[in-house]
């Protein structure tokens, strides 16, 4: 596409999927701006009309396809508009988008966010299509939605091969980041203002096992260290971990490290053995409830949140009830439950013989969702009275004159108060739901920040 000097050309980003994608979206904005864009209010009024896409179950997919039908639209009104579909699902389907949706101009996997600039500034009008696995978005320049939260991507890619899951397929083998280059950007990251940043990569505490040029491998608590000690940086938070790759010196650090949150994503998946050996998670129940163990042992107070999907094929009702129970033993204080949806190439979407019917696999999700809230609702409940500190991060949604924060447990606080942005309050809490506190600022001495 020629760039013009005297006009400026403005994109439009719509972004899907979890953290990562959030992350990479980041990038390619940063990377937009870079290269003279700006970024236009709404998608009819952009020269460049893109989406971070995910595909991680089916519902992923048709929420995206009718975002496409408006591309479709407006790029027939304007041919000269540029259509850019990035992320996992162009990954998943590589150059079949341009035989589906011949108005896309350019397509690209995760690993080819910084091709989207060749594209952009090449003279080739024709659809290209960029699928390698290579290069990682973090060295790329961010666009942070808030300048006081920023995520630093320790890994791509996956090398577990959960039987249902399409991510291996769409992000690759897995590849960590050199040490020195994620204490380098932490470091500068603090020095840009951020105060929390949450480490992200698909299993975590996998980090560092394929690390050789400094000098061998470095592990996920090192990293932690070397992230805690980072001056200006007052919260860590990380996803996901991986229950079987959880160690000690993991859950020890949670203790140790003041920076480092009460809080642990501990994805469960299923509570039968029998399933999780199903779904090559390679851990039982035992195994997670013992990590649980050890995870309150060191950290009494922690806050355990997970993910959980049901109706995986040949899941039997016993299989069902066994993650109820695990639900109500470990007491999450929040949890992502999910139908489980078929994904091409993967192992357990030929699994069909075993399927578990549609309105079965709704009941179990209704079920299983009582008793995780449940479980949330008690758990909130025990902030009541506490004096918990508040990262704020703008208005309440619900109600403008209020602010709205994170605490270390991650739990929203809507509260009464004078903080700004950016900055650690420290809220006392009247009251409690299943997913926010409520409080009032307690003026009288500032958290520190
Ligand atoms: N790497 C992360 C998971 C990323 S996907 C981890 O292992 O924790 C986020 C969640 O989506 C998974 O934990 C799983 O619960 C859910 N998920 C993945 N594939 C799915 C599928 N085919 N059907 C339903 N849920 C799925
Ligand atoms: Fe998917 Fe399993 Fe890898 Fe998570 S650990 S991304 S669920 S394959
Ligand atoms: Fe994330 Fe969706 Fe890809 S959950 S890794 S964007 S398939």
């Amino acid at each position: 596409m020629p760039s013009s000097p005297d006009i400026q050309k403005s994109f439009h980003l719509t972004t899907f999927g979890c953290q990562m994608n959030e992350h990479d979206s980041e990038r390619m904005k940063g990377m937009l701006h870079s290269l003279g864009y700006s970024e236009a209010p709404e998608r009819e009024q952009a020269d460049l009309i893109l989406f971070n896409t995910c595909s991680i179950r089916e519902t992923a997919d048709s929420r995206f396809v009718a975002h496409l039908g408006q591309a479709k639209r407006l790029k027939r009104e304007d041919p000269e508009r540029v259509i850019g579909v990035g992320g996992c699902w162009a990954q998943s389907v590589k150059d079949e988008v341009f035989e589906r949706f011949p108005f896309v101009d350019v397509a690209f996997g995760p690993g080819q966010v910084h091709k989207l600039a060749e594209f952009l500034t090449s003279d080739s009008l024709s659809a290209q299509g960029y699928f390698e696995f290579e290069g990682f978005t973090g060295s790329l320049p961010a666009h942070r939605e808030r300048p006081f939260q920023g995520w630093l991507q320790i890994s791509v890619g996956c090398n577990c091969r959960c039987s249902y899951c399409i991510v291996p397929s769409t992000r690759g083998r897995e590849v960590s980041r050199p040490f020195a280059d994620l204490v380098a950007e932490a470091r500068s990251m603090a020095a840009d203002g951020v105060k929390e940043i949450t480490l992200l990569g698909q299993n975590v505490n996998s980090y560092g096992r394929d690390l050789r040029a400094e000098g061998g491998p470095r592990s996920f608590a090192e990293l932690l260290r070397a992230v805690d000690e980072v001056e200006g940086i007052e919260r860590i938070r990380y996803t996901s971990p991986h229950p079987k790759d959880m160690r000690e010196d993991v859950i020890r650090a949670h203790a140790e490290l003041p920076s480092l949150c009460e809080h642990i994503h501990l994805p469960l998946q299923s509570g039968s053995s029998r399933i999780l050996k199903a779904m090559r998670r390679t851990y039982d129940r035992e195994r997670y409830l013992d990590r649980v163990a050890l995870i309150r042992e060191h950290v009494p107070d922690v806050a355990l949140s997970t993910d959980i999907i049901v109706g995986f094929p040949g899941e039997t009702e016993a299989d069902f009830q066994e993650t109820l129970e695990v639900a109500e033993q470990v007491g999450y204080d929040s949890a992502f439950t999910f139908i489980f949806s078929p994904r091409r190439g993967t192992e357990a979407a030929e699994m069909t013989a075993e399927a578990v019917p549609h309105p079965e696999k709704v009941r179990r999700l209704e079920a299983l969702v009582q008793v995780i809230q449940r479980h949330a609702q008690e758990r909130a409940a025990r902030f009541v009275g506490r004096t918990v500190e508040v990262l704020v991060e703008g208005p309440s949604r619900t109600d403008p004159e209020k602010l709205r924060g994170r605490t270390r447990h991650n739990k929203v606080v809507n509260f009464a108060g004078l903080a700004a942005p950016g900055e650690m309050a420290l809220v006392e809490i009247a009251s409690a739901t299943s997913q926010t506190l409520a409080g009032e600022e307690t003026l009288l001495a500032r958290a520190g920040g």
